[in-house]
């Protein structure tokens, strides 16, 4: 995507009235409409939802597949796409205007800030999408389901979150288990290393736009589902 069209979704995307965007990091601060300044920490329900359902979040959400998929599925949950990416949010967003799917949010922040935005237990579920495998291990810290992110996840998500991942990648597959297993307030519920190959609900055969170019590639579609305990 060239860098003009790039600049005029940024652009437009603030004046959307179902994306709130993070412009200082970490002050706890959203935008909405240009430059109308809201707090919505512990408040998606009461002030932009108007309903006391439940809230889930879909991380590096991209162009906000799961979201709006999800949100027509389940008109009775809340849902909040979330990554740092505005051109890519802008798809999303709009789709969800089109589809008026008013169950619908997008929050354009970085992940590691989530609590600056949510209230402890204000989330009930999260859907963690074809995040980038940061390969490296000096960089493993980044990787969403790190214990870094993991300690982050239970400062806003309820006792009985449930947790999804989605992955082309064996080695962030791998790692995710293994730092599930090993972190005392987390339990594994269930993980196939190929989702295509058995039977699989409506919800997992969701398919995002990094999901449909790894299976144009041959590649496995990973799967797993943790819960806090
Ligand atoms: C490989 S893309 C996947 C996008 C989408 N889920 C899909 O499957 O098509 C990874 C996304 O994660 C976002 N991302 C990675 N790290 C992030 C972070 N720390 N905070 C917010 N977004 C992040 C990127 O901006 C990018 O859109």
């Amino acid at each position: 995507m060239g860098r003009k069209n790039k600049l005029k979704k940024f652009a437009e995307i603030t004046k959307f009235n179902n994306v709130f965007e993070a412009f200082e990091l970490g002050d706890g601060k959203l935008y909405k409409n240009f430059n109308e300044k809201i707090d919505l920490k512990g408040k998606w329900r009461k002030e932009y939802f108007k309903n006391q359902s439940s809230i889930v979040l879909e991380l590096a959400c991209g162009k906000g597949e799961y979201t709006n998929a999800m949100a027509g599925k389940f008109p009775d949950k809340n849902f909040v796409g979330v990554d740092i990416k505005g051109n890519r949010i802008w798809k999303g967003a709009v789709k969800a205007r089109e589809d008026n799917l008013l169950n619908v949010a997008f929050l354009r922040t970085r992940i590691e800030y989530l609590d600056s935005y949510f209230e402890s237990g204000e989330v009930n579920e999260i859907w963690i999408t074809f995040p980038d495998p940061f390969v490296k291990p000096s960089k493993a810290n980044r990787r969403l389901t790190s214990l870094y992110f993991l300690d982050k996840y239970k400062n806003i998500t309820s006792k009985d979150a449930r947790f999804y991942l989605k992955t082309d990648d064996t080695d962030l597959y791998n790692f995710t288990i293994a730092t599930v297993q090993s972190h005392p307030e987390y339990r594994l519920v269930s993980k196939t290393s190929d989702v295509y190959s058995g039977e699989y609900s409506d919800i997992l055969g969701i398919k995002t736009y990094y999901e449909r170019k790894h299976l144009l590639k041959g590649k496995k579609i990973k799967f797993i589902e943790f819960t806090r305990q």
